[in-house]
């Protein structure tokens, strides 16, 4: 088990360059089934959640390699449609090659992914998407069972716009005879990414990024070259570091319009930001001071995603800040943490009242989830002493060596195997 020592209390300065989109590449990887032959993705992250995509794709038969920042994807003998409870459990979010195995062979078998650390993550409208484009499944001691004879295309109206449910049916509608349509579609940048491979693969998909999508399915697929948008959440991460820590960074290889709603709360708090090309340059100046609430919303409202290494920002900034979180249930087990390292915040409900407090000091801290572990390590970057954060692998589902990119930018930080 790994843990992170982080000594505090030292600004960041330099630059560093942000990995690919962890949330694009998955459903990406899972897209390559979609095609028979070799796919190459780049910018792909090295990460824990690709890994296990990785093993997906493998288990169900095709051939997959890293080279640098890049995965091949042969998906010729690709001769299985189940997925193990074992693989499925390694990533929650392994519920994405549903959509991609029913379209490239009409049936799919596995395991409910069931709760997780964000509480319950239920499946319906991914079941429903499918359901409405003629695929019948069963549910049967936590396995899902999907066959279909023939997919048709489909009017479909999502009652939530789900990130992994309008995934899903882009997927399956890509194979699907006819043109399926998704209303009230997620809008988030990772779909407009997924269109733009699907439609390097042949597919005929409009309107990502607004919320109705279009798919004239059953085209001529065939495997293409792809490269992987900037992450947004990694970034936004990375500034939340030095509003914490203090310094002057410079990040490279971004899309600043996919940061807006962080970028006007980091702006607000008081951290000077300068936007030029896909650079952003961050400094703090002098000591950040409260928000209007923060509200996570569904894109282009601020991101589910950073509202935990944001509220690491807030704990020492001057005044209160409210949170409501809207998208999760369960997503402010950071908070105990935090309180462990001095701040003063309370949760009632989708709502955390964060006091600032003048500074955090170190402590060991457990990280909770993914977003949760990275908001510990920004609270530690600015903490007095040294802490250590436990439980890294949380991290490692969606950070490319964290420890790596903060020693580039001069913190003090070290992985050590327990
Ligand atoms: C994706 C992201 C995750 C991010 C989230 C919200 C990936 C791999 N993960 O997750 O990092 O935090 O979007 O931006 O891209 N819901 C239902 N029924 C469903 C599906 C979802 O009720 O069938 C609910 C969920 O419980 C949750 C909300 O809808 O409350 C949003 O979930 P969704 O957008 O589907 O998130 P994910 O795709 O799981």
């Amino acid at each position: 088990m790994s843990v992170l020592k982080i000594e505090g209390g030292r600004p960041l300065n330099g630059k560093i360059k942000v990995q690919g989109a962890k949330n694009s590449a998955l459903p990406i990887l899972a897209a390559t089934l979609l095609s028979r032959g070799g796919c190459e993705i780049r910018n792909c992250p090295r990460l824990k959640d690709v890994e296990s995509a990785g093993k997906i794709l493998a288990y169900l038969g095709c051939r997959v390699k890293r080279d640098g920042d890049a995965v091949f994807v042969d998906t010729t003998d690709l001769d299985r449609f189940d997925i193990p409870d074992g693989l499925m459990r390694e990533m929650r979010s392994s519920v994405i090659f549903l959509g991609a195995i029913v379209g490239r062979a009409g049936e799919a078998k596995m395991s409910y992914p069931g709760g997780c650390e964000l509480g319950p993550r239920p499946i319906d409208l991914h079941l429903s998407a499918l359901r409405a484009m003629g695929v019948d499944i069963q549910e049967e001691g936590g396995m899902i069972i999907c066959k279909a004879d023939k997919l048709k295309g489909a009017n479909i109206s999502l009652a939530f716009p789900s990130v992994g449910a309008t995934e899903n049916a882009m997927l399956a509608a890509t194979a699907a005879e006819g043109t399926t349509r998704i209303q009230n579609a997620a809008t988030e940048p990772e779909i407009v990414d997924l269109q733009d491979f699907l439609n390097a693969c042949g597919a005929v998909v409009r309107g990502a990024g607004t919320n109705m999508i279009e798919i004239q399915g059953a085209r001529n697929m065939y495997p293409c070259k792809h490269d992987v948008i900037p992450d947004r959440i990694a970034a936004a991460t990375f500034l939340c570091a030095v509003a914490c820590a203090g310094g002057d960074i410079r990040l490279e290889g971004v899309n600043s319009t996919h940061l807006d709603s962080v970028l006007s709360i980091l702006a607000e708090a008081g951290l000077r930001l300068e936007v030029r090309g896909d650079t952003i340059r961050a400094a703090k100046i002098s000591g950040l001071a409260r928000v209007g609430p923060v509200r996570t919303m569904p894109y282009p409202g601020f991101p589910t995603d950073a509202q935990a290494p944001v509220m690491a920002v807030m704990a020492t900034a001057r005044g209160c800040t409210i949170f409501v979180e809207n998208i999760f249930d369960n997503r402010y087990r950071h908070v105990g943490e935090l309180i462990r390292m001095g701040a003063d915040i309370r949760v009632e409900g989708k709502v955390a009242i964060v006091n600032g407090v003048p500074t955090l000091s170190s402590a060991t801290l457990n990280s909770t989830d993914l977003r949760g572990g990275a908001a510990l390590v920004v609270a530690a970057l600015g903490a007095e002493g040294e802490s250590c954060v436990c439980d890294v692998n949380h991290i490692d589902r969606g950070y490319e060596s964290v420890e790596t990119a903060l020693l580039e930018l001069g913190a003090k930080i070290k992985r050590v195997d327990e």
